[in-house]
């Protein structure tokens, strides 16, 4: 009897092995554990065995019924992980392939001409200890106007068109910031002398566009203060970086200009670097080109900005980056920079 069922189970584990669906696996184990199974015809004989038979042999065969469930139950969850494998190998993605196989079509994205620049400027500018710091976008009119010594009165205050927000008072308080000296005073309330910082972004004038003139254009204030800072500090830093950008040596004049913020003012201008000086459409004929307005912090800028001016002085200038871009790309028509215009725009791809 021992034997006959240490053979039936042999053959029960033979059989299952050549199985391979659940189905057939379900009916296979319930004919052989089922009512007319060769395991049940043993135990419903065991009533006719000896006590000392019984004693053997029902435990054995109940072991072995055991054994016979575990063995569907591990087979069963064999062809459950293999039918997951499977499904899984047949949906796999190959993530690279459109990229391999279409990439003539495939468009990729590329960086804004006046961002290139705008980053490379920035690395300059880190690399000689230079912060680059951020400002909001709509102002308020004491970061804009007041701070900057441009009180409500002041004539001034019509050299920038500005867009204002409505308000339900008709008070003019909120604007979109037109230069980035906004940040002049927001960066000074939050360092103590000496330090020097750019700031970079959008500024907004509500002006008639044409070839120079945009309404959204873009700015890199730059700010240094401590003991004894000349223009000379200025003109040192400047030439650094258009030498940088340029890749040759840039000549630079300075010319008396005014702003209510600096004292004394300056028009910084550079020798027309597509004519060479020789005068063309893009210096109209003059040979320089007007690059940098800057000057001196003026005294009352530094004290809005919580810094002693008996002991204290530096220098600011507001460079126009979208001029830089046209210059360096030899583009004529700054409309082209807001165009959109995939043609225009893709030519300065960065890879
Ligand atoms: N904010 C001035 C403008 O937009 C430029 C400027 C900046 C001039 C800093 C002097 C110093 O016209």
């Amino acid at each position: 009897m021992k034997d006959k069922l240490e053979q039936i189970l042999k053959e029960f584990r033979s059989g299952l092995e050549t199985l391979s669906q659940q189905p057939q696996i379900l009916k296979y184990k319930s004919d052989a554990l089922g009512k007319n199974g060769q395991l049940s015809q043993i135990l419903k004989s065991l009533k006719d065995l000896s006590n000392e038979e019984r004693k053997v042999v029902g435990p054995l065969a109940n072991k072995i019924k055991e054994e016979m469930n575990q063995l569907v139950a591990s087979k069963l969850k064999e062809i459950e992980v293999q039918e997951i494998n499977q499904k899984l190998e047949q949906n796999k993605i190959d993530i690279t392939d459109r990229m391999v196989n279409r990439s003539n079509s495939l468009c990729h994205g590329g960086l804004h001409p006046t961002s290139l620049i705008q980053r490379e400027i920035e690395d300059i500018f880190i690399s000689m200890g230079f912060e680059v710091l951020d400002g909001p976008h709509i102002e308020d009119d004491y970061h804009n106007f007041e701070a900057l010594n441009i009180p409500s009165d002041h004539p001034a205050r019509d050299m920038q068109d500005t867009f204002w927000f409505q308000t339900e008072d008709g008070v003019r308080k909120f604007l979109l910031r037109t230069h980035t000296s906004t940040i002049q005073v927001r960066g000074m309330k939050d360092r103590k002398p000496p330090f020097r910082f750019i700031a970079p972004g959008k500024v907004f004038r509500c002006e008639r566009t044409d070839a120079s003139h945009e309404m959204v254009f873009h700015q890199l204030e730059g700010m240094m203060v401590g003991e004894d800072i000349s223009i000379g500090h200025l003109i040192y830093f400047m030439k650094t970086v258009l030498k940088e950008i340029f890749k040759k040596e840039v000549e630079v004049r300075l010319r008396p200009g005014f702003f209510p913020f600096v004292e004394p003012g300056f028009e910084l201008d550079i020798r027309c670097l597509i004519c060479g000086g020789k005068g063309c459409s893009v210096c109209k004929q003059t040979g320089w080109v007007e690059l940098l307005p800057c000057g001196m912090v003026h005294p009352r800028v530094l004290e809005a900005g919580g810094i002693d001016p008996q002991k204290y002085n530096g220098y600011a200038f507001g460079l126009g980056l979208d001029r830089l871009v046209m210059m360096r790309y030899g583009i004529d028509d700054i409309r082209h920079l807001h165009s959109a215009d995939l043609r225009f725009i893709s030519q300065f791809k960065d890879f």
